[in-house]
């Protein structure tokens, strides 16, 4: 009789030992599937995102992954996280230019977008910001005000130009260095434009203008006010018997592409980027933004329009 108690007593605890088990069993499961339901994968899923393309999205910033979670499924949208210079602020203009651009590569899609050229030039056009000196940014999206003049401005001696000529100072001084490295190899490098003021480009443009027409005028040439050479950080350079457009076949030219960022010059509008900068080729227009930024943008390979938009107006 003692016996058949113990052994109902044991049964019983097994039974409610199986039962406790049994229910932390549920509740963890249910708490993990809670857990799941909830997670950014599961909500990536059901937005439509395959396996593969989740893992990438996950790797992002929480600012992105709850931004893509609050957007549809859209087949760019891991291509693009990946682009080197992905900018989370222009997420809908890049799906909005990539649809309305289907043959458009991602990496173009941002390098575009990053130098606003979804909008019409000239339209709405910001206020350069002057205070950032050597690196405001002057192009068809960026002006300058009809009354701004450069400080510190110098004449430039007729030794190293033709005709008149005034550039800022410290421009002037990264030139003169940039002058004799290049004289002790025997080449010459001569300045044919520099500083222009707001009247001087709108005489330019319009004369361009009268010439071939607006578009062309535009191809070539800064509308007033919208002219780096405002700036008083750009020069014109070519050399000895070499008008602008056959500067880029001198030794000159050759020799300014490898050193002029050592000096702290870029070539603004370089060859095959026309659809960034705007404007067409031009070997001889040299921009001054410093050493260090010249080199990166010289490593870089790319133009000062992505520059400012990637590492200058994104901080
Ligand atoms: N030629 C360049 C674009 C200028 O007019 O400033
Ligand atoms: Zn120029």
């Amino acid at each position: 009789m003692k016996k058949k108690k113990r052994r109902l007593r044991k049964k019983r605890i097994r039974n409610c030992l199986i039962g406790l088990i049994l229910l932390i069993g549920v509740g963890i499961g249910g708490f993990s599937y809670f857990q799941y339901i909830h997670s950014n994968s599961y909500l990536l899923k059901q937005i439509g995102y395959q396996k593969d393309e989740i893992e990438i999205i996950l790797k992002q910033s929480p600012k992105e992954i709850d931004t893509i979670l609050k957007k549809e499924y859209h087949k760019n949208m891991v291509s693009l996280l990946q682009e080197q210079y992905f900018l989370l602020d222009h997420l809908d203009r890049y799906l909005a230019y990539s649809k309305k651009h289907p043959n458009k590569s991602m990496k173009d899609v941002v390098t575009l977008v990053n130098v606003n050229r979804d909008r019409e030039f000239y339209e709405n056009s910001k206020k350069t910001d002057t205070s950032k000196k050597e690196l405001m940014l002057v192009n068809k999206y960026y002006a300058l005000g009809k009354d701004y003049q450069p400080t510190n401005i110098v004449s430039i001696s007729n030794q190293y130009c033709y005709g008149e000529n005034e550039i800022k100072e410290e421009v002037f001084d990264a030139f003169l260095d940039m002058w004799n490295a290049a004289k002790k190899e025997n080449l010459t490098l001569i300045i044919t434009s520099s500083y222009r003021d707001y009247e001087t480009q709108e005489i330019l443009w319009n004369r361009y203008k009268d010439q071939q027409g607006q578009a062309w005028a535009d191809s070539i040439s800064a509308r007033a006010g919208s002219s780096e050479h405002q700036t008083g950080y750009t020069l014109d350079i070519v050399t000895y018997n070499s008008i602008l457009n056959d500067f880029e076949n001198t030794d000159e030219f050759k020799w300014l592409q490898k050193h002029a960022h050592e000096y702290g010059f870029i070539l603004r509008y370089p060859k095959g980027k026309e659809d960034i900068t705007g404007y067409d080729y031009e070997s001889w227009h040299y921009r001054y933004v410093g050493v260090d930024v010249a080199k990166k943008i010289h490593e870089l390979g790319i133009t000062f329009d992505e520059y400012y938009a990637y590492f200058i107006e994104n901080k």
